[in-house]
């Protein structure tokens, strides 16, 4: 990865971070976007002693803010002038229900549009990137979801984390199948994973039940270096060339849940994200 550039957001932590000091020490430059400057500096301390290499860069964003995507997507435009791999890995599960500043459920507003909403301000940099890949970390829990609501998509009549998280997952995978159909005569490699059952921060907001259940199962999750073994090879493998719209597991490419590869409801979540964030071409910047 010498002479690549690679960003990852939520990369101070967990399987992000791990991704970051993998690529990072395979040569990489690091572009890490993440909301707290301390949680960040301290994660780029680690991932440059364990790399040997001090091409890292942060860059702070509330990936549940359309604002604040907005401001530090166009000020990056700014900074570089190409991507070769994009990550969108930042996301959580909520215990109970919260709104954005934007008026949106928390966890559509993060894992959901924090993706698409990144993937529009920087696709024209990955445009005039060599490796051109765009990395989606979805979940296993998105075949928890048996049917969408959409009249409902801010689960305001209705909440409960498990499955409204699994819907989240459900919309990464709708984004990378949509977007790697739009975008496929262009070369760009669009594809989405589960990393596994990772031992992480990942439960820190959700509710008292998680956190019980959490400290209890670590001892059967794998470590947040075999987490991040799927977004390395996405991102790094000469073997994913030519592969677009998929669902990966364990490294190689799964089928994702029926419900998963209703195209028709792809697209409707596609045009509702797109009239959320007031985008009329996707990717393109006015
Ligand atoms: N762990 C698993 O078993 C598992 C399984 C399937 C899928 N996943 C997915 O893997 C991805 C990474 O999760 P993880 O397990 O590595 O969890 P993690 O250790 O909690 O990392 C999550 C990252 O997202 C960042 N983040 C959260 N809210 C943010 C916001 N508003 N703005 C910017 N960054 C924000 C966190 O930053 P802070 O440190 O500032 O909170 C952190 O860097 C998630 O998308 C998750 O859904 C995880």
């Amino acid at each position: 990865m010498k002479g690549k550039s690679v960003l990852i957001t939520g990369a101070n932590s967990g399987i992000g971070k791990e991704t970051a000091k993998t690529l990072s020490r395979e040569g990489a430059t690091i572009h890490m976007v993440c909301r707290s400057r301390k949680r960040a500096e301290d994660a780029k301390k680690d991932i440059i002693k364990y790399s040997k290499n001090d091409d890292v860069h942060i860059h702070l964003c509330d990936l549940a803010s359309i604002g604040s995507i907005k401001e530090y997507g166009l000020k990056l435009r700014e900074e570089i002038d190409s991507l070769d791999v994009l990550i969108n890995n930042a996301g959580a599960m909520f215990g109970s229900r919260q709104l954005t500043l934007d008026g949106l459920e928390m966890t559509f507003a993060l894992n959901h549009m924090g993706y698409f909403l990144n993937t529009h301000y920087l696709l024209d940099l990955i445009r005039k990137g060599s490796m051109k890949r765009i990395i989606s970390v979805a979940s296993v829990g998105h075949r928890s979801v048996s049917k969408i609501d959409f009249n409902d998509l801010q689960s305001s009549k209705r909440y409960s984390q498990i499955p409204v998280y699994g819907r989240s997952k459900l919309y990464n995978i709708y984004f990378t199948q949509i977007l790697a159909d739009k975008i496929k005569d262009e070369g760009i490699m669009v594809n989405c994973l589960h990393p596994g059952v990772v031992s992480t921060n990942f439960g820190n907001t959700a509710n008292w039940y998680m956190k019980v259940a959490l400290p209890l199962g670590r001892r059967f999750m794998i470590n947040a270096t075999k987490g991040a073994t799927t977004s390395v090879y996405l991102a790094s493998s000469p073997k994913v060339n030519g592969i677009t719209g998929k669902y990966f597991d364990k490294g190689k490419i799964a089928e994702p849940s029926k419900l998963a590869r209703k195209r028709e409801h792809a697209q409707r979540i596609w045009d509702i994200t797109m009239d959320i964030c007031g985008i009329n071409e996707f990717g393109v910047i006015d």
